[in-house]
C-alpha cells in the first residue's frame, strides 16, 4: 500500500461493537483481569498501555515501516525512554546540532544514569568513523536539525555505526515519514516528537519510538522504561495524533512547497546573512537531503545582517507570523531560538527559526518583506 493510503487507514480497524469510523477514545484507567492477574484482554493498567495509544503505535510502526512503536507523553520522553535502555558506561554519540533539552539531558542527567557522550559534527562521516569509540552504543541522528537545519547522510552514518555495534537512532520529527524513511536508510530507531507535524495543530503533546523489526527485544526493554518511569501517551493524546496522521502527507506537501518557495524568495535579500534550507542547491546539505528525502521540509531558519537586536527587531514587525517556538501546526510561527534556549545556547544570536504553516505563501512572503524591508 502506499504511504498516503497507510496515513489514512493505519489504527483505524473499525471498533467491532460499534462499527464506528472515527476510533473510539478509551478513557479507563484499568481492565478486568482474571483472579490471578490474567489478561484476557491483554491491558492491565492504563500506563502499561492502552487501547487508543495502541492504535496510534499500530499506526505509527505501519507508516515508519518498522516492526513496532511505543508512543510517549513528549517526544523528550520517548528519547529519555529510550536513553534509559542503554546499559550503563554507554557511550553516546550526538550531532553538533541537537534539539537543545537533548543537550541539556546529557549535561545534567547522563553521569546520574551511568552515560557518557560527546559530540561530533555529523555531517562528515570521516568525523564520526573518529568519534566512534568502543563503548558507543548510540549514535543519535537528527535531519534536518533543529534549528541549523544541517543534513545526515543516514545510511553511510548507519553503516559506520553497525561496523562498529552501535544502534542509530533518527529524530525524525522535521522531515516526518512522509519526506524521509530513515529506518529504509539503515536507522534501527525512529523519534518523533508528535508534538509537532504528526499531530500536526500545536493542540497535543507526545512522541514516538518506531523500531525497525529487528528490534522487538529493544522495543520491550523501551516499554518497560516507559510503564516504570512513566512517560506513557494519554489516550486523548493518541487520538489526537491519530487523527493528525489522516492529513499529514497533504499537509507536508504544502508546508515543504512553501518552505522551498520562501527560502528562494529569501537567499540574497539584502537584510539576510544566510538561508538555512536543505532544499537550496549548491548549499551544504542539498546533495545527501535531495538523495533521501522527498522533499525538504516546513522549517527553515534565517540569519539576519546586524546581529541579534535586527533579528529580534524584524521577529517584531511580523504581523502574519506569530512570535512562538514549537512547530509543526497550520500556523506559521517564527522565533528568536536563541532567547528560547536561554544562556546556554549554541544557536547563533541572529538566527530566527521559522515553522511554514499553510497559509498562501503570498500572504508569508508579503509578510516577510515588510518585516526585513526597514531592518
Ligand atoms: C527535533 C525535535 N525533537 C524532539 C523535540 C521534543 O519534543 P517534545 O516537545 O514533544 O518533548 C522537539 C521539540 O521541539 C524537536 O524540535
Amino acid at each position: 500500500m502506499k504511504l498516503e493510503t497507510l496515513l489514512v487507514h493505519a489504527g483505524a480497524e473499525r471498533d467491532e461493537t460499534t462499527g464506528s469510523i472515527a476510533p473510539p477514545l478509551h478513557l479507563s484507567t484499568t481492565f478486568e483481569h482474571g483472579p490471578a492477574g490474567e489478561r484476557p484482554h491483554g491491558l492491565i493498567y492504563i500506563r502499561d498501555g492502552n487501547p487508543t495509544e495502541a492504535r496510534l503505535e499500530r499506526a505509527l510502526a505501519a507508516i515508519e515501516g518498522g516492526g513496532s512503536a511505543r508512543a510517549f507523553a513528549s517526544g523528550v520522553a520517548a528519547g529519555a525512554a529510550l536513553l534509559q535502555t542503554l546499559p550503563p558506561e554507554s557511550h553516546v554519540l550526538f550531532p553538533e546540532d541537537l534539539y537543545f533539552v537533548f543537550r541539556v539531558m546529557a549535561g545534567q542527567h547522563f553521569a546520574r544514569w551511568g552515560l557518557t557522550h560527546s559530540f561530533v559534527n555529523m555531517q562528515d562521516p570521516r568525523a564520526v568513523r573518529a568519534a566512534l569509540r568502543p563503548s558507543t552504543r548510540l549514535v543519535w541522528t537528527e535531519t534536518p536539525s533543529n534549528p541549523l537545519m544541517q543534513v545526515t547522510d543516514l545510511a553511510a552514518i548507519a553503516s559506520l555505526a553497525r561496523e562498529s555495534g552501535a544502534l542509530v537512532v533518527c529524530d525524525n520529527t522535521f522531515a516526518t515519514p512522509v519526506l524521509q524513511r530513515p529506518l529504509d536508510l539503515g536507522a534501527d530507531v525512529v523519534l518523533h516528537s508528535t508534538t509537532k507535524y504528526l499531530g500536526g495543530h500545536s493542540d497535543v503533546q507526545g512522541g514516538a519510538l518506531v523500531f525497525a523489526a529487528r528490534h522487538g527485544e529493544l522495543a520491550s526493554r523501551a516499554h518497560a522504561a516507559r510503564t516504570v518511569l512513566g512517560g506513557v501517551a494519554s489516550p486523548f493524546n493518541s487520538w489526537l495524533v491519530l487523527r493528525g496522521l489522516r492529513t499529514l502527507s497533504l499537509r507536508m506537501e504544502r508546508h515543504a512547497s512553501s518552505a522551498l518557495r520562501l527560502a528562494r524568495a529569501l537567499t540574497g535579500h539584502a537584510a539576510i546573512e544566510a538561508v538555512h534550507y536543505p532544499g537550496l542547491e549548491g548549499t551544504a546539505g542539498y546533495e545527501v537531503a535531495h538523495r533521501q528525502m522527498k522533499a525538504f521540509g516546513g522549517m527553515l531558519s534565517i540569519r539576519v545582517k546586524g546581529g541579534r537586536e535586527r533579528a529580534v527587531a524584524v521577529a517584531s514587525r511580523l504581523r502574519l507570523f506569530v512570535n512562538a517556538t514549537s512547530l509543526g501546526g497550520t500556523e506559521s510561527l517564527i522565533e528568536h531560538r536563541a532567547s528560547s534556549e536561554g544562556p546556554a545556547t549554541t544557536t547563533p544570536q541572529n538566527l530566527l527559526r521559522i515553522s511554514v504553516g499553510l497559509e498562501h505563501p503570498d500572504d508569508l512572503l508579503a509578510d516577510l518583506d515588510q518585516a526585513l524591508a526597514v531592518s
